[in-house]
């Protein structure tokens, strides 16, 4: 399996004050779960491993958005950091998708793809799935199985985020930065209800705030 960084159960986690949050955000975090520029220096270690994996081939960068958006940009930066600085080198290419499964804090059944008439494309690509979270793993496989249908060549997902949670369907991604427990979570484009993706940390939701922004 994969290797990634756990944060356990009884994580602390980081006070608040210790960092910058935005002032509109304040009272609605319990605490910063995994900083900035921690996410960034684990981002930098997934595009190395990305490259030894897939860099004979030229790949294809699907964003899953919206949430692995601030992901993806950081993730493809380092691997142009990688492509400008070593002699082996890979061409990138991007495409975007757009998926649906959320509302409140709950995991809808139906996942909407959006986007996905423009997969044919992907037909015999090394293909490289962009995500910021799998929980029940049901947007993924839904993703993966309307994805074999363009027959690419290869498909490799990546999520920055994995959660330890009863309602996992057992789907792993074949690249995962932290393994995070089973709570609510915000920031770096994790949305609730839309807000919160201007944050750069990671944080955990409180309860105040899940009914202030409740839609
Ligand atoms: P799954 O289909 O249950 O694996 O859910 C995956 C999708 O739900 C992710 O792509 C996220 O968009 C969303 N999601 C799951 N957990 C969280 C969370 O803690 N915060 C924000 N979004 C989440
Ligand atoms: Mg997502």
């Amino acid at each position: 399996m994969a290797s990634y960084l756990e944060i356990a159960d009884d994580e602390k986690g980081y006070d608040l004050d210790l960092f910058c949050v935005p002032r509109h955000y304040e009272r609605d975090l319990d605490k910063v779960i995994i900083p900035h520029g921690l996410i960034m220096d684990r981002t930098e270690r997934l595009a190395r491993d990305i490259v030894r994996d897939m860099g004979g081939h030229h790949i294809v960068a699907l964003c899953v958005l919206k949430g692995g958006y601030t992901f993806f940009a950081d993730l493809l930066d380092y691997i142009k950091a990688l492509n400008q600085n070593s002699d082996k080198s890979v061409p990138l290419t991007v495409d975007f998708i757009r998926v649906k499964s959320y509302c409140n804090d709950k995991s809808s059944n139906s996942v909407k793809v959006i986007g996905g008439e423009e997969l044919s494309n992907l037909s015999g690509k090394h293909v490289l799935i962009v995500e910021d979270i799998v929980e029940t793993g049901r947007t993924m496989q839904t993703l993966l199985s309307l994805l074999s249908e363009s027959t690419p060549k290869m498909v490799k997902v990546v999520s920055l985020l994995v959660k330890r949670t009863p309602r996992s369907s057992g789907y792993r991604p074949d690249y995962v930065g932290f393994e995070v427990p089973d709570a609510f979570l915000v920031g770096y484009a994790l949305d609730y209800n839309e807000y919160f993706r201007d944050l750069s940390h990671i944080c955990v939701l409180n309860d105040d705030a899940k009914e202030k922004y409740r839609v």
